[in-house]
C-alpha cells in the first residue's frame, strides 16, 4: 500500500502519480489535497503517520519543490524521506538508505521524469548489509519520549 498526498503546488502531479499506480494495479490511498491553498505539513504528517502505523509501505509526498514535505517528513517517526528529481538518488535512497517516503517538486521536474523517479523507487529494494548499520546510527537519533 502506498499512501501519497500533495499540496495544491502539486495537485495536477499527484493525478499523474495516482494514475501511474492504477495503471499499474498498485494499491494506493490518496490522503488529499484538492483544496488551494494549503499547508503541506498537514498532508506530510498524515501520509507518514500511514507509514509509521503500518498502514501504508511506503509514501509519496509532493509540493513545489518537494523539499518542505520531506523537511516534514523527517522530523516524523520511522520516517527516512528523500527528495529525487532524478533516478539516480531514486535507485540509491531505496538501496543504501532504505528511505521510505519519496518527495519530489512539480514545479521542479516535469511529469515524465516523475514517473520514472516513482517507478525506480518503488521497484529497488534496500541492499541491506552494511548499510543497516548507517541506518540503525541514524535512526538512533530520533526522540523516544513519544
Ligand atoms: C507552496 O507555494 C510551496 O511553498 C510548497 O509547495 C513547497 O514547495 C514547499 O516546500
Amino acid at each position: 500500500m502506498i499512501a501519497i498526498a500533495s499540496d495544491h503546488a502539486a495537485a495536477s502531479l499527484r493525478t499523474v502519480v495516482r494514475n501511474y499506480l492504477k495503471e499499474n494495479n498498485i494499491p494506493f490511498m490518496d490522503m488529499g489535497t484538492d483544496e488551494a491553498p494549503s499547508d503541506y505539513p498537514v498532508m506530510a504528517m498524515a501520509v507518514c503517520a500511514a507509514v509509521e502505523d503500518g498502514t501504508a509501505d511506503m509514501g509519496v509526498l509532493l509540493c513545489g519543490t518537494g523539499i518542505g514535505m520531506s523537511m516534514t517528513a523527517n522530523k516524523c517517526k520511522g520516517i527516512r524521506a528523500a527528495v529525487c528529481t532524478e533516478t539516480y538518488s531514486a535507485k540509491y535512497t531505496r538501496l543504501h538508505n532504505d528511505a521510505n517516503v519519496l518527495c519530489m517538486g512539480a514545479r521542479v521536474v516535469g511529469e515524465g521524469l516523475a514517473v520514472e523517479i516513482l517507478k525506480t523507487f518503488l521497484e529497488t529494494g534496500f541492499e541491506g548489509g552494511r548499510h543497516q548499520r548507517r541506518i540503525d546510527m541514524m535512526m538512533s537519533l530520533e526522540h523516544t519520549d513519544d
